[in-house]
């Protein structure tokens, strides 16, 4: 196992640990981005969430530099990772077509969509890099790992 995949082991069971029975998706989402932002500190500049509200997604908890509030459907990587309800992991953001810089800090990026129980997207983990090309398939996996213990914590609509 590589040091990456040990470090997500470890935060995948402190996140458990500090959601456990917590169901204020405020209280949770900050903490979920406060636990990854730290343990990543080195390669994540901004890490948080982005929530579906009114048609749009708008700005979650997070941790980093002040980002932009409001992202439409279809727009950016954000906007795109929930018109296709799928990750999307960008290597060099200037190379993303619509990507919408928050920071010129920003070099790369990867997106994991949240869904409910339904399967419908909720809202998304969003994470940014000062590196280009940050994010590989371990992020991908160990995050969508994460989304779907948030999908149990949180989103569960039955
Ligand atoms: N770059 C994102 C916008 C959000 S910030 O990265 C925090 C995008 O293109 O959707």
């Amino acid at each position: 196992m590589t040091s990456k995949e040990q470090t997500y082991e470890t935060v995948y069971k402190e996140i458990e640990s500090v959601i456990d029975g917590e169901t204020n998706e405020t209280s949770v989402l900050a903490n979920v981005a406060a636990l990854l932002h730290e343990r990543f500190a080195e390669r994540f500049f901004w890490t948080g969430f982005y929530l579906v509200c009114d048609g749009e997604l708008q700005l979650g908890p997070f941790q980093g530099p002040v980002a932009c509030m409001h992202i439409q459907k279809g727009r950016g990587v954000c906007g795109t990772a929930w018109a296709e309800e799928k990750s999307i992991i960008v290597p060099d953001v200037e190379a993303f077509p619509g990507h919408i810089a928050c920071s010129a800090h920003s070099r790369s990026e990867i997106v994991v969509p949240l869904f409910n129980s339904n399967k419908e997207v909720v809202g998304e983990i969003d994470i940014d890099s000062k590196y280009l090309n940050a994010f590989d398939e371990v992020d991908r996996l160990y995050l969508e790992k994460i989304a779907q213990l948030l999908t149990r914590t949180l989103y569960r609509t039955e």
